[in-house]
């Protein structure tokens, strides 16, 4: 029966880090998965949390199970960094819980999405391929919208025309901010604009916030979410710290669940806790204890809020260097100055994706999409170079 499988392709982008792993080249540059990167190219464990990693290594006492709800006190100490600090449950209507990175929280809210009787979600496209392919598993219709225009700003007819046209039993997701793979956000007037219809057409808001501070900052990464959420009665918000805590391998994240009233709450919540005991019991400890234990820690708070700040000003010199640039070969570098986050869309078809990576040795995602954090002072001008001989 076994062999009525049938072979499913290899992620395309997990597969680039073994492809790049593979290339000889000593000058070949990695702008596939999104993983933060040094001017150096590294990607070392943030300084907050070797700290923490070694308060939890001497003093926690058991590995005993948590449960399927995970560590409460992490869940909750991120509360008021997502949410605000004045009212980080919205008196009481938001309840979390522990999830293996963004991945597992979103799992988690499009089931919930599916089981509570939604049949379609909203979603601007391009977008995580991984957002497709969970809903794709769940077998949740997925209703597309153009995200972006070619002038490297977001197509705010498009969204519109799209909550315009929703029907009863349609959520909508979005991307909180550093969209992926375009690095192009909302405004904060697009926000209040789309926060507005969203409430007004009465769908579902699921809120990806993947990259809280790696954009404008910690506050202002969080203005569209908090927006969304004044303005409607219940959402779902998927949430990782694998980037702004470095984490990725130890997989940390949560979901939260916003309801219209405080009594629903502790039963929209055990359909999550139901779920992850389906999917994968309990969520791993290690990563999500450490970044509790940064939580709180004053000093080490601060240390981390400092370490986002260097990665946040070393991409915004990345993407500066790219916008001076201007015109490579035929595409204008400039629109990617202004974009956030680890992402940026280069305009190249798949032949020239191949081609860069061929000829140049400089691996990016076949959308185009390229990983600022993979450049370097001493690799970028390589790079505008090959994407100047592929388009000549
Ligand atoms: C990415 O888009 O590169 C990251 O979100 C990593 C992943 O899991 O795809």
């Amino acid at each position: 029966m076994l062999t009525n499988l049938q072979q499913q392709p290899a992620d395309a982008l997990l597969a680039l880090i073994k492809l790049h792993n593979a290339d000889p080249r000593a000058d070949k540059i990695d702008l596939g998965v999104g993983v933060y990167r040094t001017g150096e190219g590294d990607t070392p464990v943030f300084r907050s949390i070797k700290a923490a990693e070694a308060k939890l290594v001497a003093g926690q006492d058991s590995k005993a199970y948590l449960g399927p709800e995970g560590d409460m006190g992490f869940v909750e100490a991120l509360m008021p960094y997502i949410f605000g600090k004045d009212s980080p449950d919205m008196g009481g209507r938001i309840e979390g819980m522990q999830t293996p990175g963004g991945t597992g929280s979103l799992r988690l809210a499009l089931a919930m999405v599916k089981r509570a009787g939604y049949k379609r979600i909203i979603v601007g496209t391009p977008s995580w391929p991984n957002h497709a392919q969970i809903c794709a598993d769940l077998g949740l219709g997925v209703v597309e919208f153009n995200h972006a225009l070619p002038s490297g700003h977001t197509d705010m007819d498009a969204v519109r025309a799209a909550i315009t046209e929703a029907q009863e039993g349609d959520a909508i997701l979005l991307h909180g901010c550093c969209h992926n793979p375009t690095g192009i956000d909302y405004t904060n007037e697009q926000w209040d604009d789309i926060a507005q219809r969203i409430a007004d057409a009465g769908i579902l808001p699921v809120l990806d916030l993947a990259y809280q501070g790696l954009g404008m900052g910690m506050e202002e990464d969080a203005y569209g979410l908090r927006r969304v959420l004044v303005a409607v009665p219940e959402a779902l918000i998927c949430y990782s710290c694998d980037k702004n805590f470095g984490l990725y391998r130890d997989r940390v994240g949560a979901l939260y669940a916003m309801v219209s009233d405080p009594a629903d709450r502790a039963k929209v919540m055990s359909n999550g806790h139901n779920l992850a005991r389906a999917n994968w019991s309990q969520p791993p400890d290690h990563g999500a204890a450490a970044v509790r234990l940064i939580l709180e820690d004053e000093a080490l708070t601060a240390d981390w809020l400092a370490e986002l700040d260097e990665m946040r000003d070393r991409m915004r010199q990345v993407r500066a260097r790219l916008a001076a640039a201007g015109l490579a070969g035929a595409v204008d570098l400039t629109p990617l100055g202004g974009q956030n986050g680890l992402f940026s869309i280069v305009p190249l078809s798949k032949d020239q994706v191949l081609e860069m990576r061929e000829k140049h040795g400089i691996y990016m995602a076949g959308s185009g999409r390229i990983n600022v954090a993979g450049l370097t002072m001493g690799n970028i001008d390589k790079f505008i170079g090959a994407v100047a001989d592929v388009t000549a």
